[in-house]
């Protein structure tokens, strides 16, 4: 197999390169440059592209071509980025750094950061419609599993509960693991699931890929809780110590840092169980072990 390392960044750059074309001013929306620039300016702040790599990489393992799944891949990075904006907005987490750049609000005005992001959640809806790769039938498979994954019982579901929790003090470890299964968990098990299905995929093999993608999204969050303790911020590219300013409980919190990188294992190992039904397909092996580890 190429190096693990080059194929992820070959998955990044391609991405890079298609979520540009999607996103260009044409003479229709040169009226839009602004917003157009603003969305921009996050989508290129760089980012580790997991999520897109986890569609193409799903893709591979179902037997399909990667490069066909390219708007889902597009549309879910896009997804995470406007999570991202909104995430960080004074009304939210407050925080002033994103992907190693001033947050969307600081450099472009809350007003501007917020029709940012509601412009980025649903371009991608438009991205998977008008593809040529996908049939009908994949891309409503698709759009339904993105929406349930983005909207109330999903992400912003989850962003929700994190708010609230914010005023509790009684939050425990079933409140985090229902929280973080749904603020990161979902944008993570999608993406592997709309892999499987640009492949052609039944839906027996899509649940077995969001399995896997629910357990690495809950040690990928584990993980961001201990990193948001133990790094820095040039390392990170965004503020370290944001939870405990804005009250958070976390695993970290609850277990400290030797029990929160204790519960990742756990939940790592159990992820990487799951790709026994996917050949234990090598490259997601390797990313699995890599977020484990990841410094950033
Ligand atoms: C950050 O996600 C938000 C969480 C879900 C923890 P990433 O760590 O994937 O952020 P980027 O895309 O690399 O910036
Ligand atoms: C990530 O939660 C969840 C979403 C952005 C949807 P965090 O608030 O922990 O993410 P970071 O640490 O700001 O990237
Ligand atoms: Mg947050
Ligand atoms: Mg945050
Ligand atoms: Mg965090």
């Amino acid at each position: 197999m190429v190096n693990f390392n080059e194929k992820l960044a070959s998955y990044a750059a391609f991405t890079e390169a298609e979520m540009k074309k999607y996103n260009q001013q044409t003479p229709e929306s040169a009226y839009q440059k602004d917003l157009i620039d603003v969305m921009n300016y996050s989508l290129e702040a760089g980012g580790k592209r997991i999520r897109p790599a986890l569609v193409y990489a799903f893709c591979e393992a179902c037997g399909g071509d990667w490069k066909k799944a390219a708007a889902p891949a597009c549309a879910i990075e896009m997804i995470h980025t406007f999570s991202l904006i909104h995430d960080d907005l004074p009304a939210m987490d407050n925080d002033d750094f994103r992907r190693g750049r001033l947050s969307c609000h600081k450099a472009f005005g809350e007003a501007m950061a917020i029709l940012a992001g509601d412009a980025l959640s649903v371009l991608p809806f438009g991205i998977i419609a008008d593809d040529n790769n996908l049939s009908d039938g994949q891309k409503i498979r698709i759009i339904s599993r993105l929406a349930k994954a983005v909207g109330r019982d999903g992400m912003i579901g989850g962003q929700v509960i994190d708010m609230e929790n914010e005023e509790r003090t009684d939050v425990d470890e079933s409140n985090l693991r229902n929280m973080y299964r749904r603020k990161t968990g979902e944008l993570i098990a999608v993406s592997c699931m709309m892999g499987c299905i640009c492949a052609g995929a039944d839906d027996e093999t899509v649940n077995a890929a969001g399995e896997y993608g629910y357990r690495l999204g809950l040690a990928f969050q584990i993980v961001d809780d201990i990193l948001d303790v133990v790094s820095t911020s040039e390392e990170l590219g965004k503020p370290v110590g944001s939870d405990a300013e804005e009250n958070k409980t976390t695993f970290v919190t609850l277990f400290g840092v030797e029990g929160a990188q204790k519960a990742a294992d756990k939940v790592t190992k159990e992820a990487a169980e799951c790709l026994e039904k996917f050949g234990n397909n090598e490259f997601l092996q390797e990313l699995t072990e890599m977020l484990l580890k990841r410094k950033n």
